[in-house]
């Protein structure tokens, strides 16, 4: 009898992590490695949800509280959802977890039965597939290149929608690409659930608050009300607010739903943190300011990259509406040597040979599901950024 579980075959370590690990490993020895490949801002966690947290483990607030969520936060929460959104959620269609990926996890394992499918457009984020397998559902995945921006179309949604689809996953802006869909582009998917009373809605805003120029974010249960009653809005403070290691997300839902998830999570993990309950009350409920001066910054950041990487033999690189991810296509460098005489076959030896001979730390596409690509997260100081793009500027110059 094996030991291990069958269900660990079905899934794959996360490759955002991996070479996150890599690139530490490299530093480690001593090498000057850059690393672009992490999902985090930057900056540090505002000092008024700071104040917030060490007030509240001084308070004694350091107890198990209720499994979702204390109260004062499903308030917050409530409030962000109806200033921000326009949506109506009473408490009790609210749930918080252990990060937004715990509450995605939480909704697929408490939905999925064996055959039931997951729409997931690609490129998508690295957890997405594992997590749908993990629940022993079939992840169906869209190819949304760079044709299209990385949006998928209304007719490609259409096709995909079978008798056993049970959610689209939807995620703008996007981790890896950075597209974001403006109202009228989510309103032609909208349209086409509308016709599929059986779908339901997924929607990942983790990364509303960063978009940049005029783009204006949207939501599916916001740009079509009908879809209110099968969509599950989710978000989270950890990129927003810079708070990744507090590990708050949470989500808006049908009640039935989110009872669901809260069943799950009591004999799981129990309670979110409830220090970081309350560092989150004070992150939607305090001044906000922080958000566009940080965004000010990533705007600045897109631009140089995009610029720079444009500039680079080989590359093509689209400029995104937010997140801070770019997502080059490398068409141009499959099929050539590196100086150090690496053979480019596909994305992930163009990432290997980059971070080997240049020493810039960057994620294969093939791990979210278009090629031949990379992430470059540009949450990093410019001056970082700036060295970094011009080594893979020389690293393009040199194949042949
Ligand atoms: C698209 C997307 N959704 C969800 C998450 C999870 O966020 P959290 O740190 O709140 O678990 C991430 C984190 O990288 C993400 O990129």
């Amino acid at each position: 009898m094996p030991f291990l579980s069958d269900a660990l075959d079905r899934v794959q370590p996360s490759a955002t992590i991996a070479v996150t690990n890599k690139a530490r490993e490299l530093k480690a020895e001593g090498r000057d490695v850059i690393g672009l490949g992490a999902g985090e801002p930057d900056f540090d966690t505002p000092q008024n949800v700071k104040d917030a947290a060490i007030a509240a483990i001084e308070e004694g607030k350091t107890k198990y509280t209720a499994v979702d969520g204390i109260p004062e936060l499903k308030q917050a929460i409530a409030a962000k959802f109806k200033r921000e959104n326009g949506l109506t959620y009473a408490p009790s269609q609210i749930t918080v977890g252990t990060g937004g990926k715990q509450v995605l996890y939480n909704a697929l394992m408490a939905t999925l039965n064996e055959g039931d499918e997951v729409i997931i457009p690609a490129p998508y984020w690295v957890s997405y597939p594992d997590m749908v397998l993990l629940a022993g559902g079939t992840p169906i995945t869209v190819t949304a290149g760079i044709d299209t921006g990385f949006k998928m179309t209304a007719e490609q949604l259409e096709a995909a929608i079978t008798d056993k689809t049970k959610w689209l996953i939807f995620n703008s802006p996007s981790n890896p690409s950075g597209a974001a869909y403006s109202a009228d582009e989510l309103k032609a998917l909208t349209e086409v659930l509308k016709r599929h009373p059986h779908v339901w809605i997924m929607s990942d805003d983790m990364y509303e608050h960063l978009t940049y120029g005029n783009f204006v974010f949207a939501t599916p249960a916001q740009v079509e009300p009908e879809l209110y009653d099968r969509t599950l809005t989710v978000n989270g403070v950890s990129k927003a607010y810079a708070m990744t290691g507090w590990r708050i997300g949470y989500a808006g839902g049908p009640e039935a739903l989110i009872k669901a998830m809260a069943k799950l999570q009591s004999q799981s993990t129990s309670n979110p943190s409830s220090i970081s309950q309350w560092a989150a009350v004070e992150a939607l409920t305090g001044d906000q300011g922080f958000i566009a001066e940080n965004n000010r910054a990533f705007q600045r950041r897109r631009d140089l990259v995009c610029e720079m990487l444009n500039a680079a033999t080989g590359i093509t690189c689209p400029v995104p509406e937010g997140a801070f991810y770019v997502y080059p296509d490398i068409s141009g460098c499959i099929g050539k040597t590196s100086a150090a005489g690496t053979a480019i076959t596909d994305d992930e030896a163009f990432a290997t040979a980059l971070l080997e001979e240049e020493g810039v730390a960057v994620v294969f596409g093939a791990a979210f599901g278009v090629s031949p690509n990379f992430r470059v997260s540009y949450a990093t100081s410019d001056e970082a950024l700036r060295e970094a793009c011009s080594r893979i500027q020389r690293f393009c110059a040199a194949l042949r």
